[in-house]
């Protein structure tokens, strides 16, 4: 039994009406199941519960009733209406003009009482933690340009399993509970750059990520490049990262040294696919079918990752490309969930496009099966329909989305999966397919489907804003992350408002 457990009550105005919008609450335990419900009220009552679905109906209505029996309802929306005060909406528009006009201007009221919300949560965490999922609805309750205020309280909550610290948080339109993250050892996160003109976009995803995330566990952080970043840049990044250990590490020989040094039968078929007859005016920026640059990111992440000595003292390795940002805090943690239950993969994101169906000979040549079929199902696992020898080679395969996912290294460095993806690059150096995506799925699939999981589908709702999606499922709204940020993250995530350097669009 680990230790963290997480409450979260968010509350928000809902634009163009006289009633309170939201209250969510979400309750995490600590080994399998997530809680949440949400709930509208209005004039301090329950008046209807929002988005219950399913099998999961009676669970959450059985915890809205122990909520509601230890006064968590009113308390908290009592607590909203303070921590609003009486600002309508109109108020709110004519702060919109105002930009000075910030944060921290209105406290937690002073009168809150914690006790009884206290007592509901060790009650329901104790009791009523089963099988209630986080719901994938979203409300969309933005004012644009509402401005936010910020104020923390903290306190503990006695009696679970270690005592945690925690704080209330209230902003414009959110009160939530914080409770820390427990940190487990050998976790590393890891990101790959080619070299120092990503360096600014790498600065913001990081610097989100550990807003969000990180400062709370302070994993040790990777960043793998292929071309040196002068020192400057590195000092600059480690001071947003506050206590967490940054290392950069080159993943090359160098261009030419890496031609030289492969084997006969890879070095003649990367000159074919390249069409020359040396390599010698090849270089990263090379256009060979597609840019080397880019081929290499994807073929260091799919062999040689797993063995780089920089991750030789890790298992545990959280992924994410450096224009993966973060835009809201985290407020359950993935890597726990990922170690206690023993993952091989979990993933933001599936499908993620298809490999091509030519890649199938190649599958069973590695792995011994082809895949004929790969799904999640309802829990969020991956579940795959295996084939033989000359079966399904009429199908491509579709991938895990490479851009944020947790890793179990000992897995991918062991040996059906190394010999298995090297024999499925066959003489390919360089090419654009197979790639990371399909590397990191092709195993998963195959040899341990029932523990590749999907975030949401295990009730993480992370939001993590990638090409103008959100957990590369919702259309972000609006679509730039520096809008999208202007008017949304930075109330969201307002430890990293004026912080964090925002300069990247997508
Ligand atoms: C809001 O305003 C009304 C009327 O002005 C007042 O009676 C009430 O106490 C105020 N509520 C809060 C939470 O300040
Ligand atoms: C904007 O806010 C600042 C700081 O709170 C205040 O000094 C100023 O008068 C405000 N301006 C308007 C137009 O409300
Ligand atoms: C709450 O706890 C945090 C972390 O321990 C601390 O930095 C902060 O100052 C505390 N805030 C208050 C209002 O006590
Ligand atoms: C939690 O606090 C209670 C009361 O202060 C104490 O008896 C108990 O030992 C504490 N538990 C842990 C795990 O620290
Ligand atoms: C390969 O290069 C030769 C000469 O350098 C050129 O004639 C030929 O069209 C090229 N082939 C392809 C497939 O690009
Ligand atoms: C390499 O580029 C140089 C300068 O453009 C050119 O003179 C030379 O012929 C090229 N060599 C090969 C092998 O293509
Ligand atoms: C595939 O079959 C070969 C030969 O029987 C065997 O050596 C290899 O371990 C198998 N690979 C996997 C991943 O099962
Ligand atoms: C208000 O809460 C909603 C729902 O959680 C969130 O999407 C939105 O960004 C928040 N807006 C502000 C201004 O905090």
């Amino acid at each position: 039994m680990s230790s963290s457990n997480y409450i979260h009550v968010n509350s928000s105005l809902h634009s163009g009406r006289k009633r309170l919008g939201v209250l969510r609450v979400m309750l995490a335990s600590t080994v399998v199941f997530f809680s949440i419900v949400s709930l509208y009220f209005s004039h301090n009552q329950v008046s209807r519960i929002h988005e219950v679905s399913g099998h999961h109906r009676a669970k959450k209505l059985r915890l809205r009733e122990e909520l509601a029996k230890h006064n968590l309802l009113r308390l908290a929306s009592k607590g909203l209406v303070h921590s609003l005060g009486n600002n309508s909406l109109k108020e709110n528009g004519n702060q919109r003009q105002n930009k000075t006009k910030q944060r921290l201007s209105r406290p937690v009221p002073k009168d809150l009482d914690i006790a009884p919300l206290q007592a509901a949560i060790i009650k329901t965490l104790e009791e009523g933690r089963d099988g209630i999922k986080e719901d994938r609805v979203v409300q969309k309750t933005v004012k644009k340009g509402e401005k936010q205020a910020s104020s923390v309280v903290n306190f503990t909550l006695p009696k679970t399993s270690s005592n945690v610290t925690a704080s209330i948080q209230a902003t414009t339109n959110s009160t939530y509970i914080d409770v820390p993250f427990k940190r487990y050892d050998k976790v590393v996160i890891v990101t790959k750059i080619h070299g120092p003109h990503q360096w600014e976009i790498l600065e913001q995803s990081f610097c989100l990520l550990h807003h969000a995330y990180n400062h709370k566990v302070l994993y040790d952080i990777v960043v793998f490049t292929a071309e040196p970043v002068p020192q400057d840049n590195v000092d600059n990044l480690q001071k947003m990262l506050g206590n967490a250990k940054l290392s950069v590490e080159l993943d090359n020989r160098g261009f030419q040294e890496e031609i030289a040094a492969l084997p006969p039968n890879k070095y003649n078929h990367f000159l074919e696919m390249c069409n020359v007859t040396t390599p010698a005016n090849l270089t990263w920026w090379s256009e060979c079918k597609f840019r080397l640059a880019y081929n290499w990111q994807a073929e260091f992440r799919s062999l040689h990752i797993w063995h780089h000595p920089a991750l030789k003292e890790y298992k545990y390795m959280l992924w994410m490309d450096t224009d993966g940002f973060c835009a809201k805090p985290w407020q359950k943690d993935p890597v726990e969930y990922f170690i206690e239950n023993d993952g091989v993969i979990m993933f933001d994101h599936f499908p993620q496009a298809q490999t091509n169906m030519k890649i199938q000979p190649h599958i069973y040549h590695g792995f011994n099966k082809t895949i004929c079929e790969l799904k999640l199902n309802e829990e969020g696992n991956l579940v795959s329909r295996l084939g033989e020898e000359g079966e399904c080679y009429q199908r491509g395969v579709p991938n895990i989305h490479g851009f944020f996912h947790i890793t179990n290294l000992d897995f991918y460095r062991s040996a059906p999966v190394k010999n298995g993806l090297e024999k499925l690059f066959g003489d390919c150096f360089l090419c654009r397919v197979p790639d990371d995506q399909l590397a990191v799925t092709a195993p998963a699939a195959i040899l341990a489907p029932e523990r590749s999981w999907e975030m949401r589908g295990k009730g993480f709702h992370l939001d993590v804003f990638h090409n103008g999606m959100m957990d590369g499922l919702d259309i972000a709204k609006p679509a730039g992350f520096k809008k999208y940020w202007a008017e949304v993250g930075k109330f969201d995530l307002p430890s990293a408002d004026g912080i964090c350097p925002i300069v990247a669009k997508n």
